[in-house]
């Protein structure tokens, strides 16, 4: 299957909308065998009707099955009804050979946030377990769930995209097609193909990009991602079809860390002082070569959370890193971390493995960035270290976590799981919105922690921590009850595939 990917058009005032360069573009998506088109929302610039009457125009040309969505931008005023009139539903699923196609509308009125809300999910859910043997399962939704780099800021990305990415890898879903960033981009999630398209024909392109659209092949055994620009130049991304095997030969174990976050460590009592001394002493008896901790260590930045934290602590067994949270730097925390904690930049190191850390909080600020002098600085380092295991961690999330509503994310996570994924680190742990999870993107396993010992925590086993077995060829994850020791799996994934 060969299809077109078309977006953010943005029908509309002429200032806007290059209309003479879409037009011209008809005769390629007609005739270049495709066995679809999809226009992945933002039809219009402003859901207007006259908007609206002359995108539908445009559709009658094209004489190839499509499947057009609406964004953000065709919701504001009144749109959304209008797409209805004249576009077409703006829900649904398509079956398609052996294949079938859902899209849904993520765009919310006069608002340039998405959401995908319970029904939706439910719809898309029932759909995946109704289609669970199809050859090709595909869903279309207009805002991203993968951050997008050179698209400035992250912002808009779905509320729930942590929820809706666990439903399509979990669904088995093969492809993702998303607008809205404006800049064309490809990651895979475990199996799933991420796709975004830059826009086709709007003029707000980015870093001096010019328009673009995607051809996306899919063969029986590798897919092909291509952005072709306007201007000629095209951009090839190409993925294996290979389904991960269930057992792997791990070889020999090379490393253990345990991995916590949001102790919140205080005389408080949201501070669960017997969860975090249980963890500790089961910490001692697994063993790890090192322990890592992604920020939230004291409830508050001041001097006795501080100490106490320290005290804490220091009945671990083994070399423990830190990076902070906001919180660990509100009040005096910006210079107690320091103090009481060491260097904001940890880091670990031995011939085998490297682990960095990046501080990514600013105090007074739940927000993260690491900006670009802090990652230019942090690829030079890890470019610098010989091979073997590399590993960087953070407090704020890289990819959208579930049963929490997006807002961890650090600000410039797209540019910085780009370049993650594209140096193939191994390893990215995380810390925040205390939910465990883990999730392979590209080479590149990237896990976040639950609440180690705050009543704050989003794990339906209670209070935990991660524990990650790095094998010559498998890297596996546990999540370890705080209190009981007890584990579960969060995953096991090749490392050499
Ligand atoms: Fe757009
Ligand atoms: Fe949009």
């Amino acid at each position: 299957m060969k299809i077109c990917q078309i977006s953010d058009t943005h029908f509309g005032s002429e200032s806007d909308f290059n209309r003479k360069l879409l037009y011209s573009l008809l005769d390629r998506i007609n005739n270049s065998g495709f066995s679809l088109l999809i226009h992945s929302g933002d039809v219009t610039q402003s859901g207007r009707k006259d908007e609206y009457i002359e995108a539908r125009r445009f559709f009658k040309k094209i004489k190839i099955p499509h499947i057009v969505i609406p964004g953000n931008h065709d919701a504001r005023n009144g749109g959304l009804k209008l797409f209805e009139d004249h576009i077409g539903p703006v829900n649904g699923y398509k079956e398609i050979d052996d294949g079938i196609i859902i899209y849904v509308n993520s765009a919310i009125a006069d608002s340039d946030e998405g959401r995908v809300g319970m029904v939706k999910f439910d719809l898309i859910k029932d759909i995946l377990q109704k289609y669970t043997d199809a050859g090709l399962k595909v869903v279309l939704i207009h805002h991203h769930i993968i951050p997008i780099p050179m698209a400035g800021r992250e912002r808009n990305v779905l509320s729930n995209a942590g929820d809706i990415l666990d439903l399509l890898i979990k669904g088995d879903v093969d492809l993702v097609l998303s607008g809205h960033r404006h800049y064309p981009n490809v990651h895979k999630v475990e199996n799933t193909l991420f796709v975004n398209a830059g826009t086709t024909s709007s003029v707000k392109t980015r870093y001096g990009d010019v328009n673009s659209y995607n051809v996306i092949e899919i063969g029986d055994r590798e897919q092909s991602f291509t952005t072709v620009r306007v201007d000629g130049r095209k951009s090839e991304r190409k993925y294996s079809r290979k389904r991960n095997r269930v057992f792997y030969d791990f070889g020999s174990k090379i490393f253990r860390v345990a991995h916590l976050s949001n102790t919140f460590i205080s005389n408080d009592r949201s501070f669960l002082r017997k969860h975090f001394k249980n963890a500790i002493m089961t910490i001692n008896r697994l063993e790890p070569d090192l322990i890592v901790h992604c920020g939230g260590i004291v409830r508050e930045g001041i001097t006795q959370d501080y100490e106490l934290a320290v005290r804490l602590f220091s009945t671990v067994d083994g070399p423990i890193l830190f990076t902070p949270a906001g919180r660990d730097l509100n009040y005096l925390g910006y210079h107690l971390f320091p103090k009481y904690m060491d260097s904001f930049d940890q880091k670990y190191k031995t011939e085998d493995v490297v682990f960095q850390g990046v501080s990514s909080s600013q105090y007074d600020s739940p927000v993260g960035i690491v900006g670009d002098t802090q990652r230019k600085a942090l690829f030079k380092k890890l470019h610098e270290s010989s091979e073997g295991i590399k590993a960087i961690f953070l407090h704020h999330n890289l990819i959208p976590i579930p049963h929490s509503r997006e807002k961890g994310l650090l600000e410039d996570s797209g540019d910085l799981l780009r370049e993650v994924v594209d140096a193939e680190i191994d390893l990215v742990l995380t810390g925040t919105s205390s939910h465990p999870y883990a999730a392979k993107v590209g080479k590149t396993v990237i896990v976040n922690a639950n609440s180690t010992s705050s009543v704050y925590q989003r794990s339906v086993m209670g209070n935990s921590f991660n524990l990650i077995d790095i094998y010559e060829d498998a890297l596996a994850v546990y999540e370890v009850n705080s209190l009981w020791g007890s584990r579960r799996l969060l995953g096991i994934w090749n490392r050499n595939g």
